[in-house]
């Protein structure tokens, strides 16, 4: 994070940039009305929802800025363009996410279920797989829309995981479905995680022959 911003072109939804007429709005910082407008960047809506109290609380000390607000826009708008796409008969619960990548791409995603339903993937990692397989690794955000309201929509843990194997340093917009949002850190959605920096400390691990790994009782 906090590198300049590039300008942003559309890969794998091309159609969707620029052509919607919803408004981003941000909750009124003084009287809790929605406005329309441009977001700013990595600011976050004070939301009087009860059901998700915990982010909104967290969305009062958050200081950090680094997209520009009209990137920020494109973003959200490219991840409320995706969730049209969102293939989900089962739970009806639509989700669209957008990736941007550190070269300005960006990536978008929806869910897709199936009837073996374990095999349902969510929208941010249909979104990061699309990515890393046109060969980008290199993320500064996701944004991820569903339809609801009251809530801002909060990434399962097993897209964290996904998310945090490609960095704990960058944002993830949460929208409500009116357009406001909260941002977080992968670092903050998923402390003390386990990823690939573990794996290499194994193998940088100097060998103690003769040396066991005994239980610890506590
Ligand atoms: N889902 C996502 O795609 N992303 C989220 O952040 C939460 C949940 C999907 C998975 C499933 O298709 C449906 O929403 C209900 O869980």
């Amino acid at each position: 994070m906090g590198r300049s911003s590039p300008g942003l072109q559309a890969a794998g939804h091309p159609a969707s940039l620029g052509t919607s007429a919803w408004a981003w709005r941000r909750t009124h910082p003084r009287g809790g009305a929605t406005f329309p407008g441009p977001a700013p960047a990595l600011c976050q809506a004070r939301s009087r929802s009860r059901s998700n109290s915990r982010l909104d609380n967290m969305a009062h000390d958050r200081p950090s800025c680094t997209l520009e607000p009209e990137h920020v826009q494109r973003l959200l708008l490219s991840s409320r363009e995706a969730k049209k796409s969102a293939y989900c008969p089962y739970s009806h619960f639509p989700v669209g996410a957008a990736l941007l990548t550190g070269n300005g791409l960006i990536f978008s995603g929806c869910n897709v279920e199936n009837a073996c339903y374990s095999l349902g993937i969510c929208a941010e990692r249909t979104a990061i797989h699309k990515a890393i397989s046109e060969g980008h690794k290199d993320f500064r955000a996701i944004a991820i829309s569903s339809d609801l309201q009251d809530d801002f929509i909060s990434p399962c843990g097993a897209c964290r995981q996904v998310m945090r194997e490609f960095g704990t340093d960058w944002a993830v917009y949460m929208t409500k479905a009116d357009g406001s949002y909260v941002v977080r850190t992968v670092q903050e959605l998923l402390p003390a995680s386990f990823g690939p920096e573990d794996l290499q400390k194994m193998a940088e691990q100097v060998p103690q022959p003769g040396r066991a790994w005994v239980p610890t009782r506590v």
